[in-house]
């Protein structure tokens, strides 16, 4: 019997990407979104990639815990993969009730149907954002979680406390958190990628659209920062080498494998990069000269992180393994893709 997922928010930039990679690993999936921050276009894709016309979509609010019941009803869930989330960090300042509702209600309700289901493996999909800044780099998964400096970040860690108290409960749920780099780059297809809404609030679909000419010059954040270059540093991961890694993390939690009730793992590639380097690399492997400047620190940001990744390199067999080349490559071929939609 195959063994079915349902990924919550699936139509998602994420979600998309783990859904074909979960259907080529053979798993059933059940996709669940509101559309709220998505395009049909990017299910469409799916389907297209897959070839699953008739993968089944439900279009449905995880904030609404009757549709969330229903939904386990109807369809027999071995895991769920949690991303029915709001994420932008400058929104979740403004508008901090409105992330702390979606965030938190979608998870909870989540989490009681597994429970009223009888238990159930739960994936959530968690950050890097929870280390703040942290003391020591690369940071691994005991590294400290620091108070978050954004709502956004707080339903982060809120929401793994939520996962980790309830499988402390009840034995039958059982959990893993993947904290995220930054993820970048699209499908090779082009068929699915990154599809920000209006003004892009990170960096490479800000340099993707400054290069296709719908932005005029790129901003680099501060290039004072006590960094070899002075601009920050991150850990830029492929989108499909962080879907393979859901993949990954679903099958240790289905095939029983997991050590402990509740883990976590860092999803990166243990790669620091800087912006300027990202930006001339960017340059380098896409044959084009990007308008840019440097401009004030934006508020918010930390100087560096990038991840220790030998945990999830040992423990659930997952390495990046696409270079930022092949990455920032997939992101330029995809932004052009829509340029001609
Ligand atoms: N940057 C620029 N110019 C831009 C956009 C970004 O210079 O126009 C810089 C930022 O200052 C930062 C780097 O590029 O130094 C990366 O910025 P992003 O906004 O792409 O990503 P962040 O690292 O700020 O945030 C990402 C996710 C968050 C998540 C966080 C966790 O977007 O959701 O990683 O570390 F919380």
């Amino acid at each position: 019997m195959k063994k079915r997922i349902l990924v919550s928010g699936g139509a998602g930039y994420i979600g998309s990407h783990v859904t074909v990679e979960l259907i080529a690993a053979g798993y059933d999936v059940v996709v669940a979104d509101n559309m709220s921050n998505c395009d049909r276009s990017c299910f469409d894709g799916v389907r297209q990639i897959t070839g699953r016309s008739e993968l089944p979509f439900v279009e449905m609010d995880f904030c609404d815990a009757a549709a969330v019941e229903r939904l386990f009803s109807r369809y027999k869930i071995d895991a769920v993969i949690h991303f029915a989330a709001f994420k932008a960090v400058g929104e979740s300042v403004a508008e901090p009730i409105k992330y702390y509702r979606n965030n938190l209600l979608s998870f909870l309700n989540v989490l009681e149907a597994a429970r009223n289901h009888g238990g159930c493996n739960v994936l959530f999909s968690s950050s890097a954002t929870v280390y703040g800044e942290a003391d020591k780099l690369p940071v691994t998964e005991q590294s400290p979680r620091l108070p978050a400096t954004s709502p956004y970040g707080n339903t982060k860690q809120i929401c793994e406390d939520m996962l980790r108290d309830a499988i402390a409960a009840d034995p039958s749920i059982r959990g893993i958190a993947l904290r995220y780099f930054n993820p970048i780059g699209a499908h090779p297809s082009v068929l699915i990628g990154e599809l920000p809404r209006g003004v892009p609030n990170n960096l490479v679909p800000f340099i993707t659209q400054t290069a296709i000419g719908k932005r005029a010059c790129l901003s680099i954040f501060g290039n004072d920062y006590p960094t070899p270059d002075g601009t920050c540093l991150r850990d830029y991961i492929d989108i499909v080498d962080l879907a393979q890694a859901h993949v990954c993390a679903v099958t240790r939690m289905v095939e029983g494998r997991m050590k402990e009730g509740y883990e976590i793992f860092n999803v990166g590639t243990g790669r620091p990069v800087s912006v300027a380097e990202l930006v001339t690399e960017f340059e380098k492997v896409n044959g084009l000269k990007l308008n840019y400047k440097f401009a004030d620190r934006r508020p918010g940001d930390v100087v560096a992180i990038w991840a220790d990744t030998s945990r999830a390199n040992e423990e659930l067999g997952w390495k990046a393994k696409r270079t930022l080349a092949e990455t920032l490559a997939s992101a330029w071929a995809w932004e052009k893709h829509l340029a001609e939609q």
